[in-house]
């Protein structure tokens, strides 16, 4: 990899920095309303202004408490997600379960502004806390065969009425290629806002690979598998013809049912403003480069 994010930093470092990018912005006589650490949300913080708390909790994607953008903030609160345990196996050197503070225990938090585009052609912009992927999967030592990491949501009955519905084949699966899922832009967010993440968005713990569509941003996940073979993704088990393993953000390449060149912002009101979508979502930069010979067209 050519580069890595900085994840050293600690929540100090994180007040500390928005203390500074404001003092910056009111020498500068800027508007305000960007905050921000990590090195990633600090090389964006220049351009992206964060949805607000309200709309990124409120209008949600999470099937398992039913498929109404305002299901999950009803229902989501009857997930019990302490304790929780991750469990890792697959080809690592130490597989097991794993709970929920111990992985939190080892792993550095930082702060991450991302876009976020769902496959529905409408977006956010997510302050999200979280750690980097690799770091979890370094804790279970990936062996050399891996090529893929695959990942589960835990299935509740009890606690997810959605899942009474067959809209998927539950439990929620998705994957990553090995590669991206080390990406230093891969992470697994524990918190938004630095609050810890509303059960809505998948507490305690889920993806967000920000190039992808939002739908490979698994939520609530139980079960992290590394493998030698594409795993199987829930939305491609769905509709295979408009959903791909990779779903990469691309303007170039429609949904068969809807353009993806452009998206509504959530949280501007009743006739949202509509922008441009960008390539890899504004990523390309940082890993245009994992896709280099393939046709985007073909692994969408
Ligand atoms: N994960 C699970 N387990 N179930 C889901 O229904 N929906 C996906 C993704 N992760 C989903 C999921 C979709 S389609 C999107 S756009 C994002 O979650 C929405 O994340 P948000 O509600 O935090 O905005």
């Amino acid at each position: 990899m050519a580069f890595r994010w900085k994840n050293d930093l600690t929540e100090r470092d994180v007040t500390d920095e928005v203390a500074y990018l404001n003092r910056r912005q009111l020498i500068a006589g800027v508007a305000a309303g960007v905050g921000l650490a990590g090195a990633g949300g600090r090389a964006q913080a220049a351009e992206l202004e964060p949805t607000d708390w309200e709309d990124i909790t409120s209008y949600n994607n999470y099937y398992e408490f039913g498929t109404g953008k305002d299901d999950p903030v009803k229902y989501a609160h009857m997930l019990t997600t302490s304790p929780w345990t991750v469990k890792i196996d697959g080809l690592v050197d130490r597989p097991g379960e794993y709970a929920f503070e111990d992985i939190m225990k080892q792993m550095t938090i930082e702060e991450r502004i991302y876009r976020f585009r769902c496959v529905e052609a409408w977006s956010m912009v997510v302050p999200w806390n979280g750690f980097e992927l690799s770091d979890l999967l370094d804790l279970a030592g990936v062996q050399s065969g891996a090529k893929y990491v695959a990942f589960e949501t835990a299935l509740r009955p009890d606690e997810m009425p959605g899942v009474r519905f067959p809209v998927l084949d539950w439990p929620y699966v998705e994957g990553l290629r090995l590669d991206e899922a080390v990406h230093p832009l891969t992470i697994m967010a524990t918190g938004i806002y630095g609050k810890d993440i509303p059960n809505q968005n998948g507490a305690p713990l889920r993806l967000v690979v920000p190039w992808k569509y939002g739908f490979k941003s698994i939520k609530s996940i139980v079960r992290i598998t590394l493998t030698d073979k594409e795993p199987p993704t829930s939305w491609n088990k769905a509709n295979a013809r408009e959903y791909g393993f990779y779903s990469n953000v691309n303007p170039e390449v429609d949904h068969p049912r809807w353009s993806q060149a452009s998206e509504r912002v959530i949280g501007t009101g009743l006739f949202a403003k509509r922008q441009d979508t960008l390539m890899f979502n504004g990523y390309a930069d940082e890993v245009a480069s994992l896709y280099t010979g393939m046709d985007l067209a073909k692994f969408y």
